[in-house]
């Protein structure tokens, strides 16, 4: 691609409808004064390989992955980055001298939002984390990296817990604890994160667990950002926690893919307020 032409970026999913992606992307395209567009694009299974030469012959600088394309495009990518390959899952293409190279800020993302918005660190911390799927993953290992000082995880189906309990064990010892004991161990852990779909729109009454043996100060983070506060926030915020919300982690996920595709630093206000503006709609 030469300087004189628009970017081009955007996102692939089936379905992507709902996406926020374009909204944050255009508006934080337009702050920069960057002239490009940031489109969201369904692309069905079958199709993906043929959409990711599609991308490469239509001179993209990248594209963001999602449902349910964050595994499958890997065997479509040049290169993928260690971190998303330990995850076994792409949210960023980027395209380096004609090379599709495949990353995930998911969980770098995540962290980042935890630390800045909080203002803490995570080394410091005692974490459980809720669920073990694609997200869990994500989250997991860049948590691993910075390596707290402790970390569990709990999920629903105890064998997942176990599974990736081990796949963290080259980085980090974590131990899986069964999801019906998590109520009464609450106050081993300063940091609790949710990361499954539970409470998400439109099922938004629906709590993973509750938290009534919580200690006064815990952080409790939930990664679902529709709602804004999702119902077992409120819960935690009622039980004593000090509460994170799931919104800027997909900000941040979304500012790391920018910064590789432009090289610019991305408005993280810009993109949060006009996400968070959609939301209260
Ligand atoms: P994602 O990529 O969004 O993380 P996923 O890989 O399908 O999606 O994982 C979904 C996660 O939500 C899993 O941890 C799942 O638990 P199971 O492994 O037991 O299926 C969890 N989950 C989904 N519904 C749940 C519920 N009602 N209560 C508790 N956990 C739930």
């Amino acid at each position: 691609m030469t300087d004189s032409l628009p970017l081009r970026i955007g996102v692939i999913g089936d379905p992507i409808g709902h996406s926020r992606s374009p909204l944050m992307m255009n508006r934080a395209l337009a702050y920069l004064g960057i002239d490009g567009h940031y489109g969201a694009y369904v692309v069905r299974p079958a199709a993906l390989e043929t959409a990711i030469n599609g991308m490469r012959a239509l001179g993209f600088a990248g594209m963001n992955v999602t449902i349910p394309h964050k595994e499958t495009v890997c065997a479509f990518l040049d290169e993928i980055d260690p971190v998303a390959k330990a995850i076994g899952a792409v949210n960023t293409i980027v395209v380096r001298e004609g090379k599709l190279w495949g990353t995930n800020t998911d969980g770098i993302g995540y962290v980042r939002s935890l630390e800045t918005e909080l203002g803490i660190r995570v080394q410091q911390r005692n974490i459980l984390l809720l669920g073990a799927g694609g997200a869990a993953r994500g989250i997991a290992f860049a948590l691993a990296a910075q390596r707290p000082a402790s970390l569990a995880i709990a999920n629903r189906t105890h064998a997942r817990a176990q599974q990736l309990a081990y796949a963290l064990g080259d980085i980090l010892h974590c131990d899986a604890v069964a999801w019906e004991d998590v109520p009464d161990a609450l106050a081993h852990y300063d940091t609790i994160i949710h990361t499954t779909s539970v409470g998400m729109f439109p099922h938004v009454e629906a709590m993973p667990l509750r938290l009534d043996n919580l200690r006064y100060g815990t952080i409790v983070s939930d990664i679902v950002y529709n709602p804004l506060q999702t119902a077992w926030l409120q819960h935690a915020s009622q039980c004593g926690a000090r509460i994170h919300r799931g919104l800027g982690m997909f900000i941040h996920q979304g500012a790391y893919a920018l910064e590789q595709w432009t090289g610019r630093q991305a408005p993280h206000a810009v993109m949060y307020e006009a996400v968070e503006a959609s939301l209260r709609q």
